[in-house]
């Protein structure tokens, strides 16, 4: 059979999925037939993640269950706690995330195949793992999760040490929501690379989690935030991204490998952000770079329709709501994990993933 070379795999379909359909040309995301800015708009995390685990949405038994379930298990292992104060602070968030994940592959993750519970113990584990963290690199004691707050509104909690405001959760709620959950997008590969060996839960979630890492994925957010404080100006917006794209950088928060049209997770976010940022002038900076980027992308890249991304107003909600860059891709992996864990439920059934390279080194003699 004749090889097919695709470099990055596009246009490459390695996998069926029950889960979300990303239609890039028409900008639609369908989570399992529901809209996720539907889902979004009208549903809590926990309803969502039971619609990607268990196949439809909650009734209100099913839903307490879950709940229930979920905050039960938010408490870390002591060992964990250990091992991540031993982690020096300057070791930046998500590379203590990818540790104390890995080591919480204990009996309980060793089974195979992945389970239910198991991708709701991890599920419940991981803010409260990002929360141990960042309060230990700010100086603070950290701050015990809460059994009787919802996900999200638990993980604010956590992290600002105050019951948080409504309008916050809703509006992180609406994030991790529309972030839950993607195709296969580098991370959600990744994961089920790793599942479809055999090996288990925290291996696959580990490998997820380097990959969400890297800037082209999940760290855009907060290059998104260092390009609008570079810029600085409305009027330096154009000669500031027009220095970039003339050396060949990228412009974060821009592109997508799927999306030929606005990414609609952008789009609801961005309505989110404006009604939290108010008269933010730095909200009005960000909305200025946006213009100008997509016109001088259009300009530099005339036969490639480049368009807002999730992560530009990903930061921009996520900064509204008084996150620090440090947590926006950690935040991402809150969210993200009930994706990787549904998709390592569907490739622990499948084939193993093996694609081919093409040889260019020199034959021995
Ligand atoms: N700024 C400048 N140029 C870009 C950008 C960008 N943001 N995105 C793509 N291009 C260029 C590419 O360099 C390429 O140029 P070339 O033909 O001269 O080589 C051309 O546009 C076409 O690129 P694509 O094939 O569309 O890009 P690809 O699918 O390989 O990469 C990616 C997609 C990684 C998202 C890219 O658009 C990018 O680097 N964007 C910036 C980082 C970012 O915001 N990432 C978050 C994505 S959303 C998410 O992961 C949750």
């Amino acid at each position: 059979m004749e090889n097919i070379v695709s470099l990055g795999l596009e246009n490459v379909v390695v996998a069926q999925t029950d889960l979300s359909l990303v239609d890039g040309q028409n900008g639609l995301l369908v989570y399992r037939n529901h809209w996720a800015r539907d889902l979004a708009l009208h549903h809590t995390f926990e309803e969502v993640a039971h619609l990607l685990w268990y196949g439809h949405l909650p009734d209100q038994a099913e839903l307490a269950a879950l709940q229930e379930k979920l905050s039960a298990q938010r408490e870390l292992p002591a060992y964990v706690k250990t091992a991540i104060d031993a982690i020096p602070h300057d070791v930046d968030m998500m590379s203590a995330l990818r540790t104390g994940l890995s080591l919480l592959g204990g009996p309980e993750f060793a089974a195979w195949p992945p389970t239910l519970g198991q991708v709701i113990s991890l599920t419940a584990k991981v803010p409260t793992l990002v929360a141990y963290r960042y309060a230990r690199i700010a100086g603070h004691a950290p701050i015990a999760p809460r059994t009787d707050l919802g996900h999200t509104a638990n993980y604010l909690y956590m992290l600002k040490g105050e019951e948080p405001l409504a309008a916050h959760v809703r509006a992180l709620d609406a994030y991790l929501i529309l972030t839950q959950e993607h195709g296969l997008n580098a991370s959600t590969f990744a994961g089920r690379v790793v599942a479809s060996t055999r090996s288990d839960l925290i291996s696959s979630i580990t490998a997820a989690l380097g990959a969400l890492k890297g800037p082209l994925h999940g760290g855009a957010p907060s290059e998104v935030t260092e390009m609008i404080e570079a810029i600085g100006s409305k009027e330096n917006a154009e000669p500031w991204m027009r220095s970039r794209l003339e050396a060949g950088d990228r412009l974060m928060g821009f592109g997508h490998r799927v999306y030929r049209t606005y990414d609609p997770r952008a789009k609801a976010l961005s309505i989110i952000a404006n009604e939290l940022a108010g008269d933010d002038p730095w909200f009005e900076l960000a909305t200025h770079v946006e213009a100008v980027g997509l016109r001088l992308l259009q300009e530099f890249k005339p036969n490639r329709p480049l368009n807002t991304n999730v992560e530009f107003y990903a930061a921009a909600v996520m900064r509204a709501i008084g996150l620090p860059d440090s947590l926006f891709t950690p935040s991402f992996a809150v969210s993200r994990t009930v994706g990787w864990c549904a998709h390592i439920l569907e490739a622990a059934a499948g084939r193993i993933i093996r694609p081919q390279s093409t040889y260019t080194g020199q034959m021995p003699e």
